[in-house]
């Protein structure tokens, strides 16, 4: 066959063949990446994602510390049994104020997307304390010290301006307002108004998340746990089509 001969010539010719997949290659990546130049965005923007509170984000520093995401990832595939067991598949837009996002690769415990609201404070106090005490077989170690280190947010707002520089919608308001927000969040006998109107009203919990006196560093975690997954209502939600 004429089309199987002249292939040999490529196939039998190292720098042909070279230069060849180098064309088809370069043509393919073209095609690839030059259209996300002219797209507005590539996130299809959600009602519901706002920025962490200072709280949170510091919650979500901790995370990245003690390195939840070696065991924990954060991202709801679209498969059957993931949906069933987590909740809604996670979309792009809410990992966009995560820098670095925690998708992550490895599920020793399971995917911490949806976790947000799905128990209690105080079952992840335990939890936290000692896994082992609320689920026997479990081999996660455990995070109790995390109540015992007490925490100002003096240096909040330096990390919620970096995240600001990397496109995080940070308004002066907030980040002046830092530190007031971060301790009124754990503490439900402040005057939180100003966090509520700053962050949304409906989305933000203001609880003494660990039970005692003064913010902790568990205070932060539980209040970051308690958010994962609970910005975008899904039973509003409908995927847009068009895109
Ligand atoms: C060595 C692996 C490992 C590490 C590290 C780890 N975990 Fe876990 N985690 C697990 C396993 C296994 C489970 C499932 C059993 C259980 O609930 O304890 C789990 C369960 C959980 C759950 C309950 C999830 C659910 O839907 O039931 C939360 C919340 C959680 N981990 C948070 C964290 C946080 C926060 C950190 C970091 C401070 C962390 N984990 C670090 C292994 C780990």
């Amino acid at each position: 066959m004429a089309i199987l001969d002249k292939h040999k010539i490529l196939e039998t010719n190292a720098t042909l063949l070279l230069v060849c997949s180098f064309l088809v290659v370069t043509i393919g990546g073209i095609v690839q990446i030059a259209p996300l130049f002219w797209l507005e965005n590539t996130i299809e923007d959600v009602e519901g994602m706002r920025p962490y509170t200072p709280l949170e984000l510091a919650g979500r520093e901790i995370y990245l510390r003690e390195g939840c995401y070696v065991c924990h990832s954060q991202m709801v595939r679209p498969m059957r049994d993931e949906v069933e067991r987590y909740g809604h598949y996670s979309l792009a837009a809410e990992s966009k104020y995560d820098h670095p996002h925690q998708w992550g690769s490895k599920r020793t415990g399971p995917d911490l997307a949806r976790v947000g609201g799905r128990y209690s404070d105080d079952w992840h106090l335990d939890h936290m304390r000692d896994p082992q005490s609320v689920v026997p077989e479990s081999v996660m170690p455990k995070y109790g010290f995390l109540e015992k280190k007490m925490i100002d947010g003096k240096y909040i707002g330096d990390i919620m301006k970096a995240n600001a520089i990397v496109g995080v919608p940070y308004t002066e308001d907030m980040l002046e307002n830092a530190q007031s927000d971060f301790m009124a969040q754990a503490d439900p006998d402040s005057d939180y108004d100003g966090l509520l109107e700053r962050y949304g009203e409906d989305s933000v919990n203001v609880r003494n998340f660990d039970g005692q006196a003064g913010v902790s560093e568990m205070d932060a975690m539980i209040a970051y746990l308690q958010m994962l997954g609970t910005l975008v209502d899904f039973s509003t939600f409908t995927p847009d089509a068009s895109r």
